[in-house]
């Protein structure tokens, strides 16, 4: 089986609203500072067939069959629209990232040609708010797919790496410039991902906001405009190379997360080059 993505582009409206609900409802929903006012995002959706290699041609399927009927399917429902009083989908629930996937789920499922099969759907409401669901993670919940919720957070940080076992020149040797006696810094990127079914009454994995708080007090603030080595106790016997923060972010965030969301998966982007992932242990 092989697998290939076409990516497409929307943009819609949406409101943090519930008609029928009251307003003390819509504000434990969507926060206090939510209206019936729509406001608009620039989407992108990404959707990802498996099939078997036609040997006559050389693909999968006609790429051009697919971009049609996610074009017939989906961007004719969604596109340009007002999905709160335009889609049916979302006549009694909140449009977030986590339940238009749902919709576009049921918009192309059982409709593409049976020689590939669905085995995948990415949305970027904003870069730092990603939904995705995949076929093979298998946590469906009844028949609602379970869904990937990212949010991406950054800081900036120092650090040294040294290590006490070995000697000053094998230090300088293993770790070369990021060895240098008073550290180095960069602007880290954190990725934090909680895995979950779509909760009916706030359409979401998880709450964002709750999800910030967590992130915020357990990594980002703590961390932000510090030294590793000599600002943060839990470091002081670590190393702290980026695969040790990355596992630290996911030790530090993985208890706050509480069922029947978890987390799923911390990646930490040093540099552009350097990217760092952390899914936890099997069980
Ligand atoms: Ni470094």
């Amino acid at each position: 089986m092989l697998s290939m993505t076409r990516r497409v582009h929307f943009s819609a409206a949406i409101a943090d609203w519930l008609p029928d609900r009251k307003i003390s409802e819509n504000e434990s929903i969507f926060g206090m500072d939510c209206t019936s006012e729509p406001y608009g995002h620039n989407y992108t959706l990404d959707v990802t067939v498996e099939g078997e290699i036609d040997p006559r041609t050389g693909i999968i399927v006609n790429i051009k069959e697919l971009d049609l009927i996610v074009r017939q399917r989906v961007l004719q429902e969604l596109d340009r629209k007002f999905l709160n009083r335009s889609v049916n989908f979302f006549c009694n629930r909140p449009v977030t990232a986590e339940t238009l996937l749902e919709c576009v789920h049921s918009l192309l499922n059982r409709q593409l040609p049976p020689i590939i099969t669905l085995t995948g759907l990415r949305l970027e409401e904003t870069p730092q708010h990603v939904a995705e669901w995949r076929a093979s993670e298998g946590y469906e919940e009844k028949d609602r797919p379970g869904m990937l919720l990212t949010r991406v957070y950054e800081f900036a940080a120092s650090h040294r790496l040294h290590s006490p076992h070995l000697t000053d020149e094998e230090n300088r040797e293993l770790f070369g410039k990021c060895n240098y006696a008073h550290g180095h810094g960069h602007n880290y990127i954190v990725e934090v991902t909680v895995a979950g079914p779509v909760q009916p009454r706030s359409g979401r994995v998880i709450d964002e906001a709750l999800l910030d708080d967590i992130v915020n007090a357990e990594v980002i603030d703590r961390y932000d405009h510090r030294h590793f080595n000599y600002d943060l106790p839990e470091f002081a016997d670590l190393i702290p190379s980026t695969e040790v923060v990355t596992k630290m972010i996911w030790d530090r965030l993985q208890s706050h997360i509480h069922a029947p969301a978890r987390l799923y998966r911390v990646i930490v982007r040093e540099t552009a080059r350097n990217i760092f992932e952390y899914r936890g242990e099997d069980e």
